[in-house]
């Protein structure tokens, strides 16, 4: 029997799909077996459609369309494409072999292709399969192509792809382009933050470790100004982090048609309004969440305490494994979602408790309850709390410009090749990620510093991960120095962002 290859996604793997048809004597009917969902069901109209509209015919039999394997779902109209050309086939309409062949596409009545969502995965997941050739719909093409070592067909109609098959045409391979990432000259650049020397080194180091920081001040003090320029001072994705984030982005059905590889870092800001599955992915056909679409970039959480209770939990297991597990009655699927998490709040409804000069109109009870929506667990997991001051008059009316973001990501580059050597080999991204059985062979201390940390884990009454996070910290503060073991200013410095919830939620002693 005849078979098509085509594609299915599960979690971010494309496997092949096989599509094979039957004809069998009897009243005229169509059926789709495999698994399908209500989108792949709905192929059997587009598709008979497309059949009459191109100038073929489908035999008046009892026709089976089995989508193989039959034990995973098939889902979304990727299969309109291989269905109208088994069809085809096994009507004896087309002879020509495709076995090595794979297609996805949704069909217009009138035989036009429409792009599909997920098509980097499947087609990473064609070419490991040993398939030599992919068509896909044109609007998909450059998306595909930049898979290597299988040839991208992009197809705009059905009767162009046939006319092809038999020869009778010729269509041209979709080579990938790496475009030059073009230079915004209105990027935000860390040079138009004036003053706020305390609050952009916490972020050089937060960058140069990607550690999780959280970032408390009035209103105005330039909270979301800063975080908006953290993009700007890490470093350069590696081709295997931009294939990583694209193919969450393809799967999502976001990626962008002209320039489909991404090699920004994702910097994804979602409202605070955004619902606990929008934040962590799921769905009835599961998508992935905000904080898998930050993969490999910054999860940029503004106005933390505004978010619901489950929002913010649901953050916390992905936040330490650095992937997030959807359950479904369909499946378990697991996105990656490595990110660095950047939050920022006021320290009040009011938003002037702990203000240098401003009285704060919130009674005592109202500032504790704001804070309370902030669970301990989280605030443990967030690393470096940046306290930011409001800038002077003298600093803000000063024509002098602030050190620019490429000076500071040379630093931060610096501090990531020592880590990229000391990781070299295991799949440990920075030192925000050190597991705990390697803490001790990383995070070599002096005595002394051994010693502050003790007192300090003793004074504020820290966590057993608190700990282990000022350790991360320190770490990277010594590598942006060049320093090999770490010493009590490096510690002692990481213990200073994390005094804030001594400062401001007063729970510990
Ligand atoms: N250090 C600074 N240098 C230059 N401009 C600044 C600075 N701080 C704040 N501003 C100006 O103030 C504006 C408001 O800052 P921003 O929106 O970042 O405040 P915020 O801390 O996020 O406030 P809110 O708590 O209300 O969200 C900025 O868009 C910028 O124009
Ligand atoms: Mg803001």
């Amino acid at each position: 029997m005849n078979s098509i290859k085509s594609a299915g996604i599960f979690g971010l793997m494309g496997y092949l799909v096989e599509v094979e048809t039957d004809f069998a004597p009897g009243l005229p009917r169509f059926d789709i077996v495999g698994l399908p969902d209500a989108a792949v069901r709905e192929s059997r109209d587009r598709v008979s459609a497309a059949i009459k509209n191109c100038g073929y015919t489908l035999p008046p039999a009892k026709i089976t369309v089995n989508l193989a394997p039959a034990d995973l779902k098939k889902a979304g109209p990727v299969y309109d494409l291989p269905i109208f050309l088994s069809l085809l086939l096994s009507s004896g309409q087309l002879s020509r072999n495709v076995s090595e062949c794979m297609f996805v596409g949704e069909l217009s009545l009138s035989g036009a292709l429409r792009p599909v969502v997920g098509v980097l995965p499947m087609v990473i997941g064609a070419r490991d399969a040993g398939c030599k050739a992919v068509f896909v719909p044109e609007e998909n093409a450059k998306e595909a192509a930049v898979v290597s070592g299988i040839t991208v067909y992009g197809v705009s109609h059905i009767n162009t792809l046939l006319a092809f098959l038999l020869g009778k045409a010729t269509l041209s391979p979709t080579v990938y382009a790496s475009e030059k990432a073009q230079e915004s000259p209105f990027l935000p650049d860390f040079c138009e933050v004036k003053g706020q020397q305390g609050a952009r080194r916490a972020l050089e180091i937060a960058a140069a470790g990607g550690h999780n920081a959280l970032m408390i001040g009035a209103p105005g003090a330039g909270k979301s100004m800063l975080a908006k320029r953290i993009g700007s001072i890490l470093p350069d994705m590696t081709f295997e982090e931009s294939i990583e984030t694209t193919m969450i982005h393809s799967v999502a059905g976001l990626v962008d048609r002209d320039a489909p590889l991404i090699t920004k870092r994702p910097f994804r800001a979602p409202h605070h309004t955004i619902s606990p599955a929008g934040l962590s992915g799921g769905g009835t056909t599961v998508r992935p969440g905000e904080i898998s679409l930050a993969h490999n970039g910054v999860l940029f959480l503004d106005e933390l305490p505004e978010f619901s209770r489950t929002a913010m939990e649901v953050l916390r297991q992905p936040l330490e494994d650095g992937h997030v597990t959807i359950s479904r009655v369909s499946g378990t699927v697991t996105y990656p979602c490595t990110m660095m998490v950047v939050a920022a709040m006021n320290p009040c409804p009011c938003g002037y408790y702990g203000h240098p000069t401003k009285s704060c109109t919130c009674t005592p009870k109202r500032v504790e309850q704001y804070l309370s929506r902030i669970s301990g667990p989280l605030l443990d997991r967030l690393d470096l709390h940046i306290d930011v001051l409001p800038v002077s008059f003298d600093e803000i009316s000063s024509s002098a410009s602030a050190e620019s973001s490429a000076a500071i990501k040379k630093r931060v580059d610096r501090a990531r090749a020592i880590q990229h050597a000391r990781f070299y080999g295991t799949d440990i991204a920075s030192n925000a990620k050190i597991p705990p059985a390697r803490l001790h062979q990383d995070c070599h201390m002096t005595d002394a510093a051994q010693a502050l940390v003790k007192k300090a884990f003793d004074k504020l009454g820290l966590s057993a991960r608190a700990y282990d996070r000022i350790l991360k910290v320190s770490r990277t503060i010594a590598d942006l120095s060049g320093d090999d073991v770490i010493d009590t200013r490096h510690v002692a410095e990481a213990i200073q962002y994390r005094s804030l919830d001594r400062k401001y939620f007063g729970k510990k002693s």
